[in-house]
């Protein structure tokens, strides 16, 4: 059975000259734009790889955020009136040759993990994600993602919720 291993990227370690996941700005991001976003710190990435291989199955890339305290659809007089911190999970994508075998599960439950940790160091009110599409929106939906006011494809998920409980993290494919 395979291994499994989420780690940081690595331009010197990593193979992503095949990432293909369906999506052209995702595809895109690994060959052209990862390595800007790493150096001006603009984004960190964590590729998935099976252990002992270059080659990236799946990949996510975290950033700072922050909301504006009336786009949730909580009462307003709950937040302060600045903008509410977040983590901005700014993409998320699987190799199509992959999808669908608990991949992009695992790596958006690392993403999780990854925000209750750093929830202990600094003010972190949840995780949100701009859906692609209402393919994406049902898939984040499943983990416990909720709608925010100021855009269709706008999801959120409450640090709070996670700390109620992880989604279970799916056995590695066979
Ligand atoms: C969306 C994506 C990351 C999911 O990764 P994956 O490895 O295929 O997902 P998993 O195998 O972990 O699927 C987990 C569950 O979500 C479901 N699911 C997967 N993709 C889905 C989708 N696009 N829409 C709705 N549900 C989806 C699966 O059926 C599975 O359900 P199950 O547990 O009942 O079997 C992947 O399909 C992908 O890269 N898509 C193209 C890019 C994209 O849409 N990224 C999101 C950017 S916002």
């Amino acid at each position: 059975m395979d291994e499994w291993i989420i780690e940081p990227f690595d331009r010197t370690i990593h193979d992503r000259a095949d990432f293909s996941c369906g999506n052209a700005a995702l595809d895109n991001f690994l060959p052209s734009l990862v390595r800007q976003y790493e150096k001006r710190r603009l984004g960190r990435t964590y590729v998935a790889v099976r252990s002992g291989s270059k080659l990236i199955v799946g990949y996510f890339t975290l950033a700072a955020g922050s909301i504006p305290p009336e786009a949730f659809s909580t009462p307003v007089k709950k937040f302060p009136l600045h903008p509410v911190p977040v983590v901005l999970l700014a993409r998320l994508a699987v190799d199509r040759r992959e999808q669908g075998r608990g991949i992009g599960s695992r790596l958006l439950a690392h993403v999780l993990r990854l925000c209750l940790e750093l929830g202990t160091s600094i003010g972190i009110h949840a995780v949100t994600v701009d859906a692609i599409d209402d393919s994406a929106k049902s898939f984040y939906e499943r983990f416990g993602f909720l709608p925010l006011l100021d855009g269709l494809f706008h999801l959120y998920l409450p640090v709070a919720s996670i700390e109620d409980g992880l989604p279970p993290t799916p056995k590695p494919p066979s």
